[in-house]
């Protein structure tokens, strides 16, 4: 994953591309870099993460003076390369290069170059571009990014700059976001309008084959041929201006925190007279009598929000509901009955194996729809029905609001299954929903308790294992909450069924074996007591977690977090709330990169 600004204006060229890389981060974090205009020169600077290319400028005053240049940010590629090997941008002697996406058909053109005495230092996909249009470019820039466009193959935007076009941007994409930021004398060319905070909100959004040229006066979208075209200006969400940390130490707290008011602005347009209503999506309006079951494909997070939605969807309109892990359903040959919908769920729309998943369901020719949060990202143009969960960026690398609105959309989506499926009537559904606005109102009782959880964080930062248990909802919800925990604190965390330990795990229970226990579900509260006190029992030190009328003994109740009372099936919100405030106090215990985890990346796109 990766994620460039290119800027040409007054400003300092530097300063202003650094700025905007530290906002794109989220993007990919191990490798950075930029390039400027200086002198009738390109000026290129590669470095590991920001902070160090943040350094090496410093040791190089004159780079200041450059007033046009592109930068980069990405995750390191997994296959073991270093960053030199994988730098971004990538510079010959007449241009360079700074591009976002994948390049499908690299290898060919790295052997047609080859071909053309072309020679590579490394595997990266920027090279390649950059030398492809290196190899087409005869003066006319625009003219070169058309061929170049036409040669290349996947998903992918690109921002230049040439060496004999002074203060000049180009950029060009396909099926990937591009973007034009309009400002006063100055203008940007982003892969994510993120970048642009507190820059301009005004800002063109490309589409497929558009060539970008932009000076500090004057900004032109060309088609293939160089013709102009007339753009529509749009002007950025506010939301977006709002995204800085504020008076959080991280962004991950922020996400947590702002999860009502994600929900609420996520959910409220989609009701209507007490109902759920998808107008704002324009699906069709059979579309939830259409299907006879659904297939999720996601991974991670969103993987554990689907598994949630399985039993929402499953418990109100009686529709079975299959849950796969995206990275294997995709190398599969999956059975995908007739009237099955194929829903991908995804917070960036951008993940490599979610993304094959998809194609491998629309080769079944079965629908499809994707749950993203990105709009405009890949999915949402590739799935035949898109719903937007509307969280915002969400900046911090382990899912949080964005987890929680989808499972908020899939609440919504449960009721209306049932709905149209008969197994409710409109008074029912209002009541469900009512339900759920309820349970989304008692967020706030959890994060009224962050002391509390905060003092057990401190009790888990030195262990080096953990256990992580629950039953029936609560057990997807403690693989979230473990998976949220390993992601930020690199504790060893495993999330088991409650009923299952007993089948294994337990035979690693000594005195002081720590173990979170979620007890939310009314109907399996004594059995999730049992689990408990089996593991007490043997010396295991168990931190509960349990709806607040669970009749818990004075002894558990020294280390219990308690949660309100709702509807079994609306408890994940407020126990999501919680895990999350738990994983995070204990990152900040153990002195975590708590929003840009080790070896993590916001989608993994490679
Ligand atoms: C990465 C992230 C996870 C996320 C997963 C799926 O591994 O670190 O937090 O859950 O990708 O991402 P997606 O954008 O498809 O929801």
């Amino acid at each position: 994953m990766c994620g460039f600004i290119g800027y040409t204006g007054a400003a300092c060229a530097l300063d202003t591309i650094l700025d905007g890389l530290s906002k794109l981060e989220y993007r990919g974090y191990d490798v950075s870099g930029l390039s400027l205009l200086l002198d009738g020169q390109i000026e290129t600077l590669q470095g590991e993460r920001l902070p160090s290319l943040t350094e090496r400028a410093a040791l190089q005053p004159q780079l200041r003076q450059s007033l046009c240049g592109i930068g980069g940010t990405r995750w390191a590629p997994p296959h073991g390369a270093n960053w030199e090997s994988c730098g971004v941008p990538h510079a010959t002697s007449r241009l360079a290069l700074v591009h976002s996406g994948i390049l499908e058909n690299s290898r060919e053109l790295r052997e047609l170059l080859e071909g053309k005495g072309y020679t590579f230092q490394s595997k990266s996909d920027c090279e390649v571009a950059a030398k492809l249009l290196d190899s087409l470019y005869a003066g006319d820039p625009v003219k070169a990014l058309a061929q170049a466009d036409s040669m290349l193959e996947g998903s992918y935007a690109l921002a230049v700059l040439f060496v004999d076009q002074p203060e000049t941007l180009y950029g060009i994409g396909k099926s990937s976001p591009l973007a034009i930021g309009l400002g006063e004398g100055e203008s940007f060319l982003v892969s994510d309008c993120s970048a642009l905070l507190g820059h301009t909100q005004k800002y063109y959004a490309l589409e497929d084959g558009e060539i970008a040229c932009l000076s500090p006066h004057q900004v032109q979208v060309l088609d293939s041929e160089g013709h102009l075209r007339s753009k529509e200006c749009k002007t950025a969400c506010k939301d977006l201006w709002k995204i800085q940390k504020g008076e959080y130490d991280h962004f991950m707290l922020k996400e947590i925190c702002e999860q009502t008011s994600v929900l609420t602005h996520t959910l409220r347009p989609r009701i209507y007279k007490g109902l759920p209503s998808f107008e704002m999506d324009a699906l069709p309006e059979d579309f939830f009598t259409r299907y006879t079951q659904i297939h999720v494909i996601a991974c991670g997070t969103a993987m554990h929000a689907g598994t949630l939605g399985k039993d929402f969807i499953e418990t109100l309109a009686h529709l079975p509901v299959t849950v796969s892990l995206a990275s294997e359903f995709r190398f599969r040959e999956p059975v995908i009955p007739k009237g099955t919908l194929v829903l991908a769920i995804s917070q960036s729309g951008e993940t490599t194996d979610t993304l094959a998943a998809l194609s491998v369901a629309k080769s079944q020719g079965v629908d499809t729809l994707a749950m993203v949060n990105v709009p405009g990202s890949t999915m949402a143009w590739q799935a035949d029905y898109v719903l937007y969960t509307h969280a915002g960026p969400e900046i911090s690398v382990a899912s949080t609001k964005a987890f929680m609105v989808q499972v908020g959309v899939l609440y919504l989506v449960a009721i209306e299954f049932a709905r149209a499926h008969g197994r409710m009537d409109d008074a029912q559904a209002r009541d469900t929903l009512q339900s759920l606005l309820e349970a989304i109102g008692s967020i706030g009782q959890v994060l009224n308790q962050k002391e509390l959880i905060r003092q057990q964080a401190k009790e888990i930062a030195p262990v080096e294992s953990i256990f992580y248990i629950g039953r029936g909802l609560d057990w997807p919800m403690m693989m979230e909450g473990s998976l949220k925990l390993k992601e930020v604190t690199y504790i060893h965390s495993e999330a088991y069924a409650a009923g299952e330990f007993k089948h294994g795990a337990i035979s690693l229970v000594a005195p002081g074996m720590p173990v979170v226990a979620l007890a939310t579900q009314q109907k399996l509260i004594p059995q999730m007591l049992d689990n408990i006190r089996e593991i007490s029992a043997r010396g295991g030190r168990v931190l509960t977690l349990c709806r607040r009328s669970a009749a818990i003994d004075d002894e558990m109740s020294k280390h219990a977090i308690l949660l309100p009372d709702l509807d079994d099936l609306f408890m994940p919100i407020p126990a999501a709330v919680a895990l999350q405030l738990l994983a995070y106090y204990t990152a900040v215990a153990k002195g975590r990169d708590v929003d840009t985890p080790r070896n993590l990346t916001k989608a993994v796109t490679e």
